[in-house]
């Protein structure tokens, strides 16, 4: 007797515990914000094998390829719906002299990439081919200028050489080059990284110049520049302090010359002398990854925090331009190269990241993971003709369907995943509606063992017509081979039922996964 008693008892309570489900409730009509697309924005640099044999093959390579550019690689982007790419760098644009990049190709003088491994840079990718890539991306570019080793001079003509449309210099000698009519150019960075490799500058010295460079960056014709200007080191709050300070005390003056202000923050699983391998991995690095990943959530609220004493109104977006994993490169390959495989690990922070960035859309106005072929937490990796999707592709293909959506305010109960005494929620989630009503949920269970039950709540929304799509592996080091190209992919998620208002999801272990959602 006390024997069946205790097994009801046991009974009772374990039903309690397995069917425990976490709410999450959405408030379709409290959204205010867009989610710019430019969020989902990328990162080109002359680095490794990123431009050379990633993008640029030449015009008269086997490899299939429009004008010397990789066709398979922009047909791949175009799914996504790319809708910026940041180039020349980096480290790389702080030594970039854009006019060793034009003319023809056979008379562009051979430079040294001194920052990435030392090797020869021929200049055959330049600015004509870059811009010739945005156009077949369907893309904006972003251009990050040379304040480090380069003049207002170089920069102020390099903006005239791109957009004037008159008979000024510049514009003749893109003429001469072969290009007729001016591009339109919108996003400008002025400087990268100025504080290390874009010149070791004070936030003082840096405020001063950042304001002389904008100062003779002309708007040409109908081209409005958007002036971005160079962070400081991830947590240097002082920094930015001091770039706004700039801004609102100048007034008028240089409040016209600059519309967004960069950070910069990388994940680094161990750290910066070994940072660990990308495929190579236990629990607890799985862990710490994720867990250094949600400091993008602090570091966005206190320089936002900082941003919004000066700028109330929101005028100056938060621009991060440069976000990602950062492994140990692959065995046996160029130390200089930083080329790195791409499990599902980094397929959560790219998903964690993208929820963080949706979230503080109303401030952060463009971000871009770096990088976006063969370098650091990479979309694409290509070995000579052949190309592989990795994990973090994916996770932009799954939320591709938040750009210029809007934010959609959300609460999220969720049980913390917790690891030798550290915790984190094990659910993390974004929410918004596009412009033709449809609701998309993502939702991500960090969770490397343990499945978890949602039950999601839309107020106001009784809608049946429901679609899901999901990202999991069976283990956490699952990554894409040239050999399985296929080991990770998007596969339809139907683990979910409908029940009353609610929608009843079974969330896999280490899952992300987008509901679709028809009002
Ligand atoms: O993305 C690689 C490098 O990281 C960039 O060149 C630089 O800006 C940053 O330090």
């Amino acid at each position: 007797m006390l024997n069946k008693i205790f097994f009801l008892v046991f009974l009772s309570f374990s039903t309690i515990i397995f069917s425990q489900e976490y709410k999450l409730t959405i408030y379709p009509d409290s959204g205010k914000y867009q989610i710019s697309k430019h969020i989902y924005g990328h990162f080109s640099e002359h680095l490794g094998r990123l431009i050379y044999g990633g993008i640029w093959v030449g015009e008269n390579n086997s490899i299939p390829n429009k004008n010397g550019i990789r066709t398979d690689i922009v047909e791949a982007l175009k799914k996504i719906k790319i809708p910026n790419l940041r180039w020349p760098g980096g480290c790389f644009a702080d030594e970039y002299h854009w006019k060793d990049g034009i003319g023809p190709r056979n008379e562009r003088p051979k430079t040294i990439n001194t920052n990435w491994g030392g090797v020869i840079e021929d200049n055959s990718f330049g600015t004509h081919e870059f811009m010739d890539l945005c156009d077949q991306l369907g893309c904006e570019p972003v251009i990050c200028g040379n304040i480090g080793s380069g003049t207002v001079e170089e920069m102020s003509d390099w903006v005239d050489y791109l957009t004037a449309d008159n008979e000024g210099p510049m514009s003749k000698l893109r003429k001469k080059n072969g290009r007729e009519k001016p591009w339109k150019v919108k996003f400008w960075g002025m400087g990268n990284e100025t504080w290390g490799c874009g010149g070791i500058m004070t936030s003082d010295f840096y405020a001063d110049e950042m304001a002389r460079y904008s100062r003779f960056l002309r708007n040409n014709n109908d081209n409005v520049l958007y002036k971005i200007a160079s962070g400081g080191l991830e947590a240097d709050y002082n920094w930015t302090e001091t770039i706004m300070k700039k801004w609102s005390s100048t007034g008028g003056w240089l409040q016209g010359y600059l519309s967004g202000y960069s950070l910069h923050y990388y994940t680094v699983p161990h750290d910066w002398t070994n940072k660990g391998s990308a495929t190579d991995f236990n629990e607890q690095d799985w862990f710490t990854t994720i867990f250094k990943t949600l400091r993008m959530d602090t570091l966005v609220t206190n320089h936002s925090a900082i941003m919004d004493k000066y700028d109330p109104q929101k005028r100056i977006g938060l621009i991060v331009d440069e976000w990602g994993d950062w492994h140990e490169v692959e065995p046996g390959t160029n130390p200089g190269f930083l080329y790195q495989q791409n499990t599902l690990r980094d397929a959560m922070v790219a998903a964690i990241n993208l929820n963080i960035f949706n979230k503080h859309c109303s401030r952060v106005k463009m971000a871009n993971i770096a990088q976006i072929v063969n370098v650091l937490q990479a979309l694409i990796l290509t070995d000579k003709e052949k190309m592989i999707l990795t994990p973090t592709y994916h996770v932009f293909d799954l939320y591709k369907v938040h750009q210029d959506a809007i934010f959609l305010p959300f609460k999220l109960e969720s049980e913390d995943y917790e690891l030798d005494g550290k915790k984190i929620p094990s659910l993390h989630a974004t929410a918004s509606k596009d412009s033709t009503g449809l609701i998309h949920i993502s939702i991500v269970n960090v969770n490397p063992e343990k499945s978890l039950k949602v039950s999601c709540g839309i107020e106001g929304v009784t809608s049946k017509q429901i679609s899901g799509k999901i990202l999991t592996s069976e283990n956490m080091q699952d990554h894409n081979t040239f050999e399985q190209p296929d080991n990770v992919k998007i596969k339809e998620f139907k683990q979910f039922k409908i029940e009353d208002d609610k929608i009843l999801i079974d969330m896999p272990s280490k899952s992300i996964i987008t509901l679709e959602i028809k009002d």
